[in-house]
Parts: C-alpha cells; sequence; structure tokens
C-alpha cells in the first residue's frame, strides 16, 4: 500500500472523540516500513492517545502523562516512517506516525512485566505484536530478568508466544502492585500469564 496524504492535523482546541485513533490512508501497493525502536519524550503524547484509546474500550489500563514521563525508558515504540504526520506543537515538526508500543517494567530481581502494549487497530495482526514482544524479550534476557508475566485479556495471543496461565496468588505479591491502581480492582477480568526465558 502507498502512502496517500496524511490527515490533516487537528487544531488545537479540537476535541477527538473518545477511543478513536485516527484512520491510516494507505493505498493498495502496502509500503508501510516499520521502525522498533526505544521511546524519547517526545513520544509521550502519541503513545497515550494509542494506549488510552483501547483504555477507553476496556482493552487496558489508562495511563497518564506522569506516568509516561516516569517510566518513558521502559517504552518501546513500532513507527511508520511513511506516514509522517505533525505535531501539535509550534514548531509544527514532522514526526512519524507510533503504530505500536509496550512496556517492559521491571519489579524484582527475577521478573519483569509486560505493560501496555497495544498495536493500532489498522497495524494489527501483522506480526507487529510479536516482533514487540520479542523485543522486549530480548531487552529482559540482556538485563539478567528469568521471567516475564503480564495481566491481559488477549490470553490466547500470549499463549501463541509461549506464555502459559498462573493463578495471581502464585505471583509475588510485588506484582500486584499495579492491581491496586487498577480502576477494575474489584472486578478484575484480566488473566495472569508468565513465561519462563
Ligand atoms: C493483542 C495485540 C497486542 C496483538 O497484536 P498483533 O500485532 O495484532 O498480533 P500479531 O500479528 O503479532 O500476532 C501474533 C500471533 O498471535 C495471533 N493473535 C493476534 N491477536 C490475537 C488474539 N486477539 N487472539 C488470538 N490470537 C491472536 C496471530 O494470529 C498471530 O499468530 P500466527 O503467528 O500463528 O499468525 C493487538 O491486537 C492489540 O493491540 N490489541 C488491543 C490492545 C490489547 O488487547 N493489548 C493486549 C495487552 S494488555
Amino acid at each position: 500500500m502507498e502512502y496517500i496524504e496524511p490527515p490533516p492535523a487537528p487544531k488545537l482546541d479540537e476535541k477527538k472523540p473518545k477511543g478513536k485513533l485516527p484512520k491510516v490512508l494507505l493505498n493498495d501497493k502496502d509500503e508501510r516500513q516499520i521502525i522498533i525502536q526505544k521511546a524519547q519524550i517526545r513520544d509521550v503524547e502519541e503513545i497515550l492517545e494509542l494506549v488510552n484509546a483501547f483504555a477507553a474500550l476496556n482493552l487496558m489500563l489508562p495511563r497518564g502523562p506522569q506516568y509516561l514521563y516516569e517510566n518513558i525508558r521502559d517504552f518501546v515504540i513500532a513507527c511508520d516512517g511513511n506516514v509522517p504526520v505533525y505535531s501539535l506543537t509550534e514548531t509544527r515538526e514532522v514526526l512519524h506516525l507510533i503504530v505500536a508500543c509496550g512496556s517492559l517494567h521491571v519489579l524484582w530481581e527475577d521478573i519483569a512485566e509486560i505493560r501496555a502494549l497495544a498495536i493500532h487497530p489498522d497495524y494489527q495482526q501483522l506480526g507487529l505484536g510479536k516482533k514487540l514482544v520479542e523485543y522486549m524479550k530480548e531487552e529482559a534476557k540482556q538485563l539478567g530478568i528469568r521471567r516475564l508475566y503480564t495481566f491481559t485479556l488477549t490470553e490466547e495471543f500470549f499463549k501463541m508466544l509461549g506464555f502459559r496461565r498462573q493463578d495471581r496468588s502464585e505471583l509475588p505479591p510485588k506484582v500486584w502492585g499495579e492491581c491496586s491502581r487498577c480502576p477494575k480492582y474489584f472486578q478484575c477480568d484480566e488473566v495472569g500469564m508468565v513465561l519462563e526465558l
């Protein structure tokens, strides 16, 4: 698919509908050019937009800017080099569209959590989710982490990647830290999954 034209940048006071991400304009020749890299400060706004669009659909935890800034070094992003968008700042700098993100959060000497894994709907089922998890697996190994876990609604996806279901009570209490910040604390519908590295 060939890139046609980026959508015009919204005006600063224009509110986006909740949970709706901009549709990526591509034509029949798929010229998507995916670059996976560590996130930078300038990516925070776009990552929030991606994650919170899914959070609005109850598919993942909502995140705020403070969380993103404090944990930006955990994040990996995928950009489409063929779809530039304009930043909303006065510089009108041309940025690349962030089409996926995920984060690896170390909790203890032997365990880290995969959080905030989100793929733009126009880029799902292309192997991108798998690639980001593999990237984070490598990062974890380099750090000397021996176990990855995640809480998810998409059990089948993580199963495909070798994760197995694990009861919350079998995980160290430190792992539940995020749960206490979750709006669904009393009606949790997520499944805990673990991968030994
Ligand atoms: C779930 C999600 C991360 C998957 O990412 P993706 O890029 O679409 O998945 P991939 O293309 O890498 O798929 C890898 C494999 O998992 C399978 N798969 C992907 N999503 C699946 C799902 N929801 N259920 C079952 N299998 C799934 C694919 O078919 C593929 O299998 P294959 O290798 O045999 O072809 C993505 O759909 C997403 O961002 N969903 C919304 C947010 C979310 O639910 N995040 C989950 C973390 S909390």
